[in-house]
């Protein structure tokens, strides 16, 4: 068993497909463990975005992720974490397949959408960003 840190981030909240997006994780078969709306700080979003700092999109990227709220959620399950990415489809929707959470909802790079955990050390360190022990159910 697996768990992955996933967020909906601002333009699915914006445009209302937070429903859809969570019910297709869902009828997958994840089980919830963990589900919250928040508004990132600055400093949230620098230690999840951590790896990406002096990147040129690296600014851009702080200010649309900190702009208005996100959802964000633990799903458990076999393998939760390759399937998680592989239902939500490459970085760039351009090259997301339709059928993917990013080839049926985003058409730009910078408003994808969606994240997921990328390996199990990046899963449990960005689940202790978002999640208390108490809140992991
Ligand atoms: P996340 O789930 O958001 O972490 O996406 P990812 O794991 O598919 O991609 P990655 O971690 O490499 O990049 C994080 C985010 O930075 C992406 O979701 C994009 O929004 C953005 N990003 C990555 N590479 C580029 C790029 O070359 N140009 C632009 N404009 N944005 C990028
Ligand atoms: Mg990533």
């Amino acid at each position: 068993m697996e768990s992955t840190l996933v967020l909906l981030k601002p333009d699915a909240v914006r445009r209302k497909l937070c429903g859809e997006i969570l019910s297709r994780f869902e009828r997958k078969g994840f089980t919830l463990t963990a589900l919250k709306l928040l508004r990132l700080t600055p400093a949230m979003a620098a230690s999840h975005y951590q790896e990406h700092s002096g990147k040129p999109f690296y600014p851009a990227l702080i200010d649309f992720i900190t702009a208005s709220p996100v959802v964000a959620m633990v799903l458990t399950g076999p393998d939760a974490i390759k399937l998680v990415r592989a239902m939500m489809g490459p970085t760039n929707p351009v090259a997301a397949p339709p059928g993917t959470i990013r080839g049926d909802y985003a058409t730009v790079m910078s408003e994808n959408i969606i994240h997921g955990s990328d390996s199990p050390a990046s899963a449990q360190r960005e689940i202790a960003i978002y999640f208390s022990e108490q809140e992991l159910i």
